[in-house]
């Protein structure tokens, strides 16, 4: 069975039992600014989960295209995708005459049509039921044993044997810390060849991480709501939520290993295989994981940056382009690859099929190809490989590679201490992201980072050059900065400060950034945080004034935005003693 016709098959089979057939919502959440991409069915239905009414009815079956990219480093292995589809069919409230088309249903009906479709050989899979096994929720605190499932489970004929009860880590769904919720049960089926047989609870999880038992379907029971990650009660209506991802379902009904040996996959695999000079396999399944996922997130209208959601299409196209550069092929493959996607989905997303998805592709492969020839001269220059990650975005697999082969010694220890310090600000920026939903938080901690800059180069105008960083701490709301300085400063000081700083704002400064050696950055006198050791090269902001005088030079790895003019109005809110001789000054932008 292809997997178009699985696809056809599963829509037709919950057509027939009285569900609307409803499109994939877009990748991108429409209404929903905490998460960056749908990463399950029922993230576009959460408004009628929670008891809005759905126009299509109380029965809804459809196949969402979902993205979870999560960590990119299990893509390559047998189970992870970071793009997907999920078959899921839905019951929106509680029945309100029992079986009657039209309305809603629970634990038996979503349990039966499960076993049903997967075991049919008219309507469905036609799957064996002597390979089905399927655990059920064991109770917590939350929500009590789930008795009924495995009952239903039992009268469809899977024996006792085959249920196990597991906790809330496996048989508990939510889409994160809010939002409806509830216990679920989960298919598994038995792709050995002999047949894994009878087995405990603990050989059981042993075949599930041995991928002797694969996944295919899970039917979530949401009566349950969730609050900054506590179950605080149930919901207004009983809601069910099924997921069967469609390439693990391909692969069990192709009998392959991996969704990369099944049709959805074999064309393109096979592509890199011929136009490989050395062909890896882990390689090749990472750029057509990745061409595919980056070809439906453009189609969706994202494109390559530098945050959010374009800073993901943007690693997923350079973590393509490495390992083809590595295979040995160059961006016209690649773009036959997206093209052999194009005509494979076209049918099914009309959105995939334009010239200007290619395009963008296209276009951001090619800078970045550049970008790596840039980085292997720089490095042949003997540039520290945090700089190049930086600067140049050049992945230290690279950096490694190339070193290993001209015999240089990297010190990976050091480079990934670099690399946490870079990235905490970004991180807490996007973190806060998925708390606050707030799609813009990176560039108010980016801006507010700038006239933290801009504060120093101003204390040390108005207060004298002794002034020195002591300490810095930004948040999405303020920046806090401490400085050696012995005394209170006076209003007047103050004042001065701010205007200082309003100043520099309102003549639209650039931001520059300079890669040097560390002893020519010192002796430019940039601005180094006390008691931290530097690399050999280093990375130096520089702000100049229109005569080209600098009012900040400071040792820093970014990010800052390009040009003053992009902060708003600076403010100071308070100034105090931090410690003895060193005082604090908290500020904002407005
Ligand atoms: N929402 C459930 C899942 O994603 C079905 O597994």
């Amino acid at each position: 069975m292809t997997s178009a016709e699985i696809r056809s098959k599963f829509l037709a089979f919950f057509e027939k039992r009285g569900h609307s057939v409803v499109p994939s919502a877009p990748l991108v959440p429409q209404n929903d600014p905490s998460v960056l991409f749908n990463t399950a069915g029922m993230q576009p239905l959460v408004p009628y989960l929670l008891g809005q009414k759905h126009p299509q009815g109380t029965r809804i079956v459809n196949v969402q295209k979902c993205v979870r990219t999560g960590d990119l480093e299990d893509i390559g292995d047998n189970r992870h995708l970071s793009f997907f589809e999920m078959m899921g069919n839905w019951s929106l409230g509680e029945p309100t005459s029992p079986d009657g088309i039209g309305h809603g249903y629970f634990k038996k009906e979503a349990i039966s049509w499960s076993f049903e479709f997967l075991t049919s050989k008219e309507e469905g899979l036609g799957l064996d039921i002597n390979r089905l096994y399927v655990t059920c929720f064991e109770g917590d605190e939350n929500a009590p044993r789930d008795t009924e499932s495995p009952e239903i489970w039992k009268s469809l004929g899977v024996p006792e044997s085959r249920i196990f009860f597991l906790g809330a880590e496996d048989n508990w769904w939510s889409p994160g810390d809010n939002g409806p919720c509830g216990p679920d049960t989960e298919m598994f089926y038995d792709m050995t060849d002999a047949g894994v047989g009878e087995l405990s609870k603990e050989a059981f999880l042993n075949a599930v991480k041995k991928e002797d038992l694969i996944e295919i379907w899970n039917d979530v029971f949401m009566e349950y709501e969730k609050k900054d990650g506590k179950v605080v009660g149930k919901l207004a209506q009983k809601n069910v939520d099924t997921g069967a991802g469609l390439e693990r379902i391909t692969a069990v009904m192709q009998g392959k290993k991996t969704a990369y040996d099944t049709d959805i996959f074999s064309d393109v695999m096979e592509k890199i295989k011929s136009e490989s000079k050395n062909y890896n396999e882990q390689y090749a399944r990472v750029v057509a994981d990745h061409l595919r996922t980056a070809l439906f997130m453009v189609a969706d209208g994202v494109t390559p940056g530098n945050k959010d959601r374009g800073y993901i299409l943007r690693r997923l196209i350079r973590r393509a382009t490495v390992r083809s550069l590595k295979l040995g092929f160059s961006e016209t493959v690649s773009i036959d690859i997206v093209n052999i996607f194009i005509q494979e989905y076209k049918g099914m997303y009309s959105e995939v099929d334009s010239l200007k998805n290619i395009e963008t592709i296209r276009e951001e492969i090619l800078k970045f190809q550049k970008t790596v020839e840039e980085g292997i001269k720089e490095f042949e220059k003997g540039v520290d490989p945090f700089i190049l990650a930086t600067t140049y975005g050049f992945p230290i697999e690279i950096t490694l590679e190339l070193a290993q082969e001209k015999g240089i010694q990297i010190n990976l220890d050091d480079f990934k201490t670099k690399m946490a310090e870079h990235q905490k600000l970004s991180q807490t920026a996007s973190a806060g992201m998925f708390k606050g939903g707030l799609a813009n938080h990176n560039e108010k901690t980016i801006r507010l980072h700038t006239a933290h800059h801009l504060l120093l180069g101003a204390l040390q105008e108005v207060l004298g050059k002794e002034v020195k960083q002591r300490g810095s701490n930004i948040t999405e709301e303020r920046l806090r900065i401490d400085f050696a300085f012995d005394r209170k400063m006076t209003d007047v000081e103050k004042k001065l400060v701010e205007d200082l700083v309003n100043k520099y704002i309102s003549e639209k400064l650039n931001v520059v950034r300079r890669e040097m050696p560390r002893v020519e950055a010192e002796k430019l006198g940039a601005e180094m945080e006390f008691g931290v050791k530097y690399p050999e090269t280093v990375s130096v902001y520089f702000i100049e004034d229109q005569d080209g005088n600098a009012v900040s030079k400071e040792f820093c790895g970014g990010p800052h935005v390009q040009n003053t003019g992009e902060l708003g109005y600076f403010k100071i809110q308070k100034e105090e003693a931090s410690s003895q001789g060193v005082r604090r000054i908290k500020a904002i932008l407005e």
